[in-house]
């Protein structure tokens, strides 16, 4: 049997204690095929960092479980298979992106002579080799969304997990990331990313979820979701506002 790449069941997550107690995630199920590209779509405030989150397990689900490569999320080691880029990326401004990405592998228990390799390839993929011994307080957005990419595939994981890659770039940045993912499909890798830009999850996504207030409303191929004649734009909003409409009555 083929492990899926991601597989999670049944997760629920409430943040808040006591009567300040506010559940933000019902009952999620997903599974996630090794090599597809997903798109996890949905309004702000929906639960996509939240459940991004719970797969790093930054955060603990209340219940239910999540796997990684059939490495149980939590458990020693499942961080080795998975690459992740925030929402909002944190660099130490004073570390050149060299030193950056050393601090990355180092921290992901690489050895020096494949950190260096890994180093070297990655500047060059994301076009910052002449960057490479600049501090990157003074970088720009896009060159830290590229920056923030290659910590992601220091260590080559299998799966890789971006929280709103494309959010904030220019079109330029924005060709660039999905040029990358992409490519990384090619090499046979998993791509779990969250957006609310529809056009980009059009051209990449194998399969998409879309996720309303904590609730998973839809997963499968966009043409499953596409009526005739209408737009991805306006079946996606009609499902949400259904949904909000459903969950007032
Ligand atoms: N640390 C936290 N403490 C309390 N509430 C939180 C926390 N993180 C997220 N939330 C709430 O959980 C919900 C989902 O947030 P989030 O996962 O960030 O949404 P999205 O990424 O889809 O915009 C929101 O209502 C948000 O306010
Ligand atoms: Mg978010």
């Amino acid at each position: 049997m083929v492990i899926p790449a991601i597989k999670i069941s049944g997760a629920n997550k409430a943040f808040g204690f006591g009567r300040k107690r506010n559940q933000v995630l019902y009952d999620l199920s997903l599974t996630i095929a090794q090599g597809e590209v997903f798109g996890f779509l949905g309004p702000n405030g929906a639960c996509k960092s939240t459940t991004i989150k719970l797969l790093l397990r930054f955060l603990n689900p209340d219940s239910g479980s999540l796997q990684i490569m059939g490495k149980t999320v939590g458990q020693d080691e499942f961080r080795h298979q998975i690459g992740y880029l925030s929402e909002f990326p944190f660099f130490y401004d004073h570390l050149t992106a060299r030193e950056t990405l050393l601090l990355s592998g180092r921290l992901s228990g690489m050895n020096r002579w494949a950190i260096d390799q890994r180093i070297s390839i990655l500047l060059e993929r994301m076009t910052l080799t002449d960057a490479a011994d600049r501090r990157v307080g003074g970088f720009s957005k896009g060159m830290k969304q590229r920056l923030g990419m290659a910590n992601a595939l220091i260590h080559d994981p299998a799966v890789l997990v971006f929280d709103e890659p494309m959010s904030g770039l220019d079109p330029v940045g924005r060709h660039q990331i999905k040029e990358l993912i992409t490519e990384l499909k090619e090499q046979g890798k998993t791509i779990f990313f969250s957006s609310h830009i529809l056009s980009d999850i059009e051209a990449l996504c194998d399969r998409i979820g879309i996720i309303n207030k904590g609730v998973l409303l839809y997963t499968g191929g966009l043409e499953g979701l596409l009526a005739p004649g209408v737009d991805l734009e306006k079946c996606f909003v009609s499902l949400i506002e259904e949904n909000n409409h459903a969950s007032v009555a």
